[in-house]
């Protein structure tokens, strides 16, 4: 903790709980605090430096751009480096996703999308059509529309009153299925009963209220990496089509190389109507977010809404963010790092395996290229979780913490309240040498937590 001339800490902290080590630099999977200490970045801080930190390259590539027009009013002027970013990462995604509107978070990402989805029915005079489906355990962001359409209980509850009309539905979390069914009974059917589950609430609240339906494709902070069947996200598609529905799919999270491709929608084979991302597009070395856009929807907003989105903000598209996007984006592909996501993410789940025959803590393990999590049990022989007081997961993480290495610790994985998991997602960089140090580490920290 620092204290500044006047002898008072000014910095209105995460949690005035904690005393906040102070770090220096940061070296490839590394970050090393003002005492010396080494940290093993194993989360990538929050899913985000997915180029591992240090990377000169990029600073000096935003560096260059602040040199050159450090602000650049979007409303007024567009840059030579927005349309090249633009161009970059719609080669990236499904193939009539075309159109790049940046913001500087996530969050701002995804309550971009639930308002174009808003205005593209409004446009079309369908103005009854306003309201988001979303999912329980599922996190879109911090502001009140993105925190409305997410599923994550502790966040809400405080602003419950505040909240827009949304609804929300089960997350297709197979191992704990919220119906008790069995995978093999569920699959021989036309539609999943999570899916049937979101047709029968379109129908009860009435389609022609509708406007989107906004997921991730793989459940990230809230439940731990957990992967959908093949077939629900096609499924969800064909619902949507049917009832004039705008799918959003979250990639803030999952985009850019974490789970071994550049959109993780790619595995499943749909196009969305709206893709949203930030985190890894600039490595984490700027805040950079987004949407990808189709373009019938492009072209919906020129015929019917005067061609002007109803919304923006100062920093959106701010040319220095985009030229850290720029740098990182050719960085992903010259490293070839979805490669090495793929290759590492392989060789991580089966040490992760091979970690879990020793230690009654570890429950299910799941995950695609570097985003991988597991349950965290109190026994996984007597399916027992820890209590939402004993805090598990934050408590394993302080551990090992101590012990070097940072995780992304998830709690409410069953229900919202009940249940913890581990999220693990170092940089795209890691080498197979740092992936045993890491999993070494894990089990140090597996053993204190469990003698503790
Ligand atoms: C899937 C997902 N969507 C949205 C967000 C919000 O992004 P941000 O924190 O940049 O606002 C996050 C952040 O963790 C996320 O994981």
């Amino acid at each position: 903790m620092v204290a500044s001339s006047d002898g008072m800490n000014h910095v209105f902290h995460r949690d005035f709980n904690r005393d906040y080590p102070l770090i220096a630099y940061g070296e490839g999977i590394y970050l090393v605090d003002k005492k010396g200490k080494r940290y093993m970045d194993a989360s990538s801080g929050a899913i985000a430096a997915n180029l591992g930190h240090g990377v000169t390259e990029i600073g000096e590539a935003m560096a260059a751009q602040a040199k050159q027009a450090g602000f650049v009013h979007t409303l007024r002027f567009e840059t030579e480096v927005q349309h090249e970013l633009a161009q970059a990462i719609s080669q990236l995604a499904p193939r009539t996703l075309n159109h790049v509107y940046f913001t500087s978070t996530g969050s701002e990402a995804n309550e971009s999308a639930i308002k174009f989805a808003i205005q593209y029915h409004r446009d079309r005079g369908n103005s009854s059509k306003t309201i988001t489906i979303g999912r329980w355990q599922s996190y879109h962001g911090n502001t009140m529309g993105s925190l409305s359409a997410g599923g994550d209980v502790l966040r809400r509850t405080p602003y419950l009153a505040n909240l827009m009309q949304t609804e929300h539905v089960h997350s297709p979390y197979c191992h704990r299925c919220p119906y008790q069914r069995h995978f093999d009974q569920c699959k021989v059917k036309e539609q999943l009963d999570c899916v049937e589950e979101v047709e029968r609430l379109i129908q009860e609240i009435g389609p022609e209220n509708v406007a989107s339906f906004i997921c991730e494709p793989i459940i990230g902070s809230q439940q731990g990496a957990v992967v959908p069947p093949d077939s629900y996200l096609s499924q969800v598609r064909a619902l949507c089509d049917r009832y004039d529905i705008l799918l959003i799919i979250d990639e803030v999270m999952t985009g850019f190389g974490r789970t071994g491709h550049h959109f993780a929608i790619e595995a499943f084979k749909i196009e969305p109507d709206i893709i949203t991302f930030g985190k890894g597009v600039s490595g984490g070395y700027a805040p950079l977010a987004g949407m990808i856009v189709s373009d019938r929807l492009v072209d919906s907003l020129k015929k019917y809404g005067k061609g002007k989105f109803i919304h923006g903000s100062t920093f959106s598209g701010h040319p220095v963010s985009l030229a850290a996007g720029r740098a990182a984006l050719r960085y992903y592909k010259r490293h070839r790092l979805l490669d090495n996501s793929k290759k590492q993410g392989a060789y991580l789940l089966h040490k992760l395996h091979g970690l879990r025959d020793k230690h009654r803590t570890i429950g299910n393990i799941r995950g695609r290229g570097l985003l991988i999590g597991f349950e965290m049990m109190r026994d996984r022989h007597t399916d027992t979780f820890y209590e939402p007081t004993d805090r598990a997961a934050e408590q394993l993480n302080q551990i090992a913490m101590r012990l070097g290495v940072i995780f992304y610790p998830g709690s409410g994985t069953l229900d919202g309240i009940r249940g913890d998991h581990l999220l693990i997602g170092p940089p795209l960089t890691i080498n197979e040498t740092e992936v045993d140090e890491l999993v070494y580490r894990l089990s140090l920290a597996l053993v204190l937590f469990e003698q503790e």
